[in-house]
């Protein structure tokens, strides 16, 4: 019996308008290149079955060592593509199994695609032989001529702007192909157009999404960084696969510095909690982040108890506010060596244990980050210094299979900062527990080199 879906993922492209020595598809966003990012979402749906992948043909090996890395269970094949699209797409129907009866064609750079969109268009293809996804038009298209003069502004309600993935029957595919190539003189720029051209079949179309975009030029990847780290909050103590956060960490061993309060307190109790091994320092308990050797020995301490460390967690910080000229040169000090300098210690005092662990690392930004505030110009621009070196290690430490990440909390619900600011209106802050779990979700996820934000809503937008 045909009842097989297929995804044809499309990765055949140079990528001329991005640019670069790679394309596109190759990039790494958080660690990991796009593609990756894009079969991960397909490994997830339990709506598809197997992928075969279209690359160019320079491209083979290194498509196939990225494979050999991973342990994706649903791509079958990896085939050549040819110089269009369409040859492409055709290339990949072409292998195709026999018993496949539903074919979608996803293009690779699109790394965003959801599990929502995938189960739609499966699903659609239960009534319709085609099936196009697409979001609505914020703006007003107007249709001109070879003169520039408009021609027609047809009804925003009827437009559409198109994305992929788009599926379709078998059959109806082929067909469309067999009398694609057989023409010669059509152009469209996907395999709807195709279909329709023909007029093979209704064509449905369900909603796409505006994070589902497609990295076409260079200023794209800021773009795709933003949108990884707001699916990367996601959740709460279920992460985006639905499975509990602590599982991944249950026969791991974890390190948080600055566990004498605040978030680094809620991090330990959470973990304990939830059965797994953290143990916490703080300068109270003799790990005052000022000073190496003191970072080293508890961590030297957890290794000879439990001879693995798989994660080191450093939320020890200090705010002090007020204006520059109000504060001593040696308060400063004190703030760069806590603030910024302590997590460069915390850091290189743990590589070598997480160079064993293939671990995690996981320092704490602020939101003041991207911008520097009055009254705490070094707090915020340590906090900036440290997205920096965040984004430094991480590539060092890429290849180790080492992840470094950071996250950068909004306003929350700290003793530190209730000492600061007084008594705030809580609903206009996070609970420190909702940061601490997302601390916790961070430091098991496979990416890195990743600014981590975590808002009040926790939410995103369709
Ligand atoms: N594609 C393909 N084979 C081709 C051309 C494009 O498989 N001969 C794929 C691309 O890899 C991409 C998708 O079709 O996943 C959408 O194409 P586009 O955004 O145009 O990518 P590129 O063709 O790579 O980019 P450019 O047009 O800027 O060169
Ligand atoms: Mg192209």
């Amino acid at each position: 019996m045909k009842n097989k879906t297929q995804m044809i993922l499309l990765a055949g492209g140079k990528g001329e308008r991005f640019g670069g020595e790679l394309p596109k598809q190759f990039v790494k966003i958080a660690g990991r290149t796009v593609i990756e990012h894009t079969i991960d979402q397909i490994e997830k749906s339990e709506f598809i079955d197997s992928m075969i992948i279209v690359i160019n043909g320079k491209f083979y090996d290194y498509m196939n060592d990225l494979l050999l890395k991973n342990h994706f269970r649903k791509v079958k094949n990896v085939v050549i593509g040819g110089k269009t699209r369409q040859e492409s797409s055709y290339m990949g129907i072409c292998a195709c199994d026999e018993d496949t009866d539903k074919i979608l064609f996803h293009d690779a750079i699109r790394p965003f695609v959801s599990g929502k969109i995938l189960e739609d268009v499966v699903k659609a293809l239960d009534s319709y032989d085609a099936v196009d996804v697409a979001i609505e038009c914020a703006d007003t298209i107007v249709q001109i001529d070879d003169k520039r003069i408009i021609d027609n502004i047809p009804k925003r309600k009827y437009l559409r702007r198109g994305q992929t993935p788009q599926g379709f029957r078998k059959s109806v595919i082929e067909e469309a192909y067999r009398r694609y190539f057989a023409d010669g003189s059509l152009e469209v720029t996907d395999d709807c157009g195709i279909v329709r051209e023909y007029d093979l079949a209704d064509i449905y179309v369900v909603d796409g999404s505006e994070q589902n975009i497609k990295l076409t030029y260079q200023e794209d990847i800021y773009l795709a960084d933003k949108l990884f780290q707001i699916r990367s909050v996601r959740g709460n103590t279920q992460n985006e696969r639905g499975q509990d956060i602590y599982c991944a960490l249950k026969a791991k061993v974890g390190v948080i510095i600055g566990a004498g309060g605040g978030i680094g307190a809620d991090i330990q109790r959470l973990l304990e909690k939830h059965g797994c091994t953290a143990y916490g320092f703080s300068r109270k308990s003799g790990c005052d982040i000022n000073h190496y050797e003191q970072i080293e020995a508890v961590l030297k301490q957890v290794y000879e108890k439990e001879h693995r460390i798989d994660y080191v967690i450093n939320t020890a910080g200090e705010l002090r506010i007020g204006k520059l000229e109000s504060i001593s040169a040696e308060e400063i000090d004190g703030l760069i060596g806590v603030d910024y300098g302590g997590a460069v210690k915390v850091t290189k005092a743990s590589l070598p244990y997480l160079r064993q662990t293939k671990g995690s690392l996981l320092l704490f930004a602020s939101s003041s980050y991207t911008r520097g505030r009055a009254m705490y110009s070094v707090y915020s621009s340590a906090k900036a210094a440290i997205v920096n070196f965040t984004q430094a290690v991480a590539e060092e430490m890429a290849e180790e299979g080492v992840r470094v990440n950071v996250i950068n909390p909004e306003r929350t619900d700290t003793p530190m900062r209730r000492k600061n600011f007084g008594k705030e209106d809580p609903a206009t802050l996070l609970s420190s527990s909702v940061v601490a779990e997302a601390a916790i979700e961070a430091v098991s996820a496979n990416y890195t080199g990743q600014v981590i934000d975590v808002r009040r809503d926790r939410g995103v937008r369709k």
